[in-house]
């Protein structure tokens, strides 16, 4: 039975390449064109011309093949005509406004990035004596001085993108927007320093006059 059955395989397999024996031949053909086709793609690509990271190069005067973009050159998106946005100021002087509204969910933003970024020197309450001061580096002043009392929310925002003094800028860690969140929550910290009842909302002004503080 089992010899039978081997017996039809062969002959289902003879009759099978008899029938493609003529065509092998331009079978192999399209096979060996296609393998020559292909490494002939992959040599092209290997072998154009072009030059590699900071090869030097004879076509330009100054020999670099890498080159600078034209002077004012503006990448895509990148154009900052927006001075209070981007500089903090309005008719050349530091703003006391914002580029934007401030919500309160800027305000969380402003508090989270303050307390990663700021106090390790500032603290968290912006008295200026965080853990990297206790440990020598030269103090920040209080946020609660006078000149940063009276000074607009650009200065802050221009401290963190230019550096002032000591200080280093922070343009390069946090993102235009969410300076203006964090000089917007310095600005909120102050507040707690000069309690005002025109800052209360009108419904808990009546909560704080009728619990007679
Ligand atoms: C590594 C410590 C350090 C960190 C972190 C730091 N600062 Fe300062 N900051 C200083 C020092 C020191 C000064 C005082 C610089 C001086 O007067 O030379 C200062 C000054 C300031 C001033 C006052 C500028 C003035 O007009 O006198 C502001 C506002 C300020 N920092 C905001 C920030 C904010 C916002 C952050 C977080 C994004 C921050 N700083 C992070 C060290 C730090």
């Amino acid at each position: 039975m089992k010899l039978e059955r081997l017996g039809n395989l062969r002959r289902f397999v003879n009759r099978l390449f008899g029938s493609v024996r003529l065509s092998r031949r331009l079978l192999s053909c399209a096979v060996l064109l296609g393998i020559v086709g292909l490494t002939g793609c992959r040599l092209d690509m290997q072998i154009e011309p072009k030059y590699r990271g900071y090869e030097a190069s004879n076509f330009f005067r100054d020999g670099h093949s890498e080159q600078q973009p034209v002077p004012g050159t503006v990448a895509r998106g990148e154009l900052r005509t927006d001075t209070l946005m981007y500089a903090g100021l309005l008719d050349g002087k530091e703003a006391n406004v914002f580029p934007f509204p401030i919500t309160k969910k800027d305000l969380e933003r402003g508090q989270q990035r303050f307390d990663i970024y700021c106090t390790p020197c500032h603290d968290f309450t912006g008295s200026g004596h965080g853990m990297v001061v206790q440990r020598g580096f030269p103090a920040p002043p209080s946020y609660y001085e006078k000149k940063l009392m009276d000074a607009p929310v650009g200065h802050f925002f221009r401290v963190m993108t230019y550096g002032y003094g000591t200080m280093y800028s922070y343009a390069d860690r946090l993102s235009t927007k969410d300076r203006w969140c964090i000089a917007a929550y310095i600005r909120a910290l102050q507040m707690t320093h000069q309690p005002n009842m025109n800052n209360v909302p009108p419904q808990e002004q009546k909560i704080l006059e009728a619990s007679g503080q």
